[in-house]
This record gives C-alpha cells, structure tokens and sequence, in this order.
C-alpha cells in the first residue's frame, strides 16, 4: 500500500488556477478564490495546513458547474455509489463527483482531503478539522450576506464545533421551511455535535 498522503509539492496551484478559471463561471471562480482565502486563514488559526486549506477552498466546486446529465456520467464514469435519498438531490452531485475529479485532475490522494470535498454539502461524521474548515469557509465567505451568518462568523475563530452545530442548524431550518429533504447524514452529524459538546451546550 502506497503512502495516502498528498505530496503538496505536486500540487500545481498554477495549473489548478487556470484549470478553474477556464471550466468554472466567473462567478463560481470568485466564490472558489473566496472560500480558498476564508479557509486558509480558519487553517491558519487553528495550526494546521494553510496549503491543503486553500486547495480545498479553490477546488471544492470544480464540478459544480456540469449539467445534472454530465454529473450522472461521470458518477458512471467513476462508479460513485448514490443512496436512494442521495438520487433524490441532485444538488448534493457535485462534491461526490468533485472528490473523483480532484483524486483524477489534480492528483489529490489524502483521504481526509478527498473527504472535506465529498461532504462539504452534506457536512459528515467522518470528516476532521479540515472538513468542518471547509464544509464553513463554503458557507461565510463574504458574498454570503444572510444576516444569521454572522453568528458563525465569530463562532469559527472559538469553537469551531460550535460554528459547524449553528450552521447544520440554520441549513436544517432552511430545508424544512423549503420542504427540501434532509440528508440523513447532516442529522447526524448535528446529533453528533450535540453528543459532544454536552456540556458546554447545557448552560447555554
Ligand atoms: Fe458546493
Ligand atoms: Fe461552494
């Protein structure tokens, strides 16, 4: 078995600047560039890897803009297993395939990397700091105006647990009121939080 980390000095941030700037709309491409900067200063914060931060945030959406046609080949084309609820919500496509597509393009081979892609829709269990970096950074970069973001806004430089339980929960209202679906997984990881933080959450 090979090695899963990602060798950061084979990441080309030339090639994936140019790369996005050429299959993304400008305005995906600014959204990308501002996610980038977001998560890299979260990164920064919280001591840990400025480089995979700002990757991710560039990346994150490098399928979005593929029809719901193109994305359904190429979860062929990459065999990505979709639950019956996930078929349901074509919106949530493009961070599996994007995950694919940054192992395929741009060479990415860290697990916990291909991982804050692939949820960063849904939010998961399973991811890790730079997950939750990513799945907020999505959610507060500056051309996100709603007014509720601020809360999270400070809550990300002090607990970022915190930050990630009041964003599931304001995403969560949305699809309710919008009578959307909820991916199961984005109740638990709600759950999950609550589970954890127990105590801090008991006085508040
Ligand atoms: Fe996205
Ligand atoms: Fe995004």
């Amino acid at each position: 078995m090979g090695s899963k980390t990602t060798d950061l000095m084979s990441i080309d941030f030339n090639y994936i600047y140019s790369y996005l700037k050429k299959n993304m709309s400008e305005e995906r491409y600014k959204h990308s560039c501002q996610v980038s900067k977001v998560a890299e200063n979260i990164a920064r914060h919280y001591g840990i890897s400025t480089d995979k931060a700002k990757v991710l945030g560039l990346i994150h959406d490098c399928a979005k803009d593929y029809s719901i046609i193109e994305l359904r080949g190429l979860i062929k084309k990459y065999n990505i297993k979709i639950s019956e609820i996930e078929k349901n919500i074509p919106g949530l496509w493009h961070a599996y395939v994007g995950a694919e597509l940054a192992r395929d393009i741009f060479n990415i081979r860290d697990q916990e990397m291909l991982d804050a892609i692939r949820y960063h829709s849904t939010a998961s269990r399973k991811i890790g700091l730079l997950g939750k970096i990513i799945y907020i950074s999505d959610k507060i970069e500056p051309d996100r105006k709603t007014e509720q973001l601020n809360k999270v806004r400070k809550l990300v430089w002090q607990d970022i647990d915190l930050a990630m339980l009041e964003l599931l929960n304001q995403g969560i209202k949305s699809l309710i009121y919008r009578n959307l679906i909820i991916h199961p997984e984005t109740l638990h990881t709600r759950n999950n939080i609550i589970y954890e933080k127990k105590e801090s959450l008991v006085n508040e």
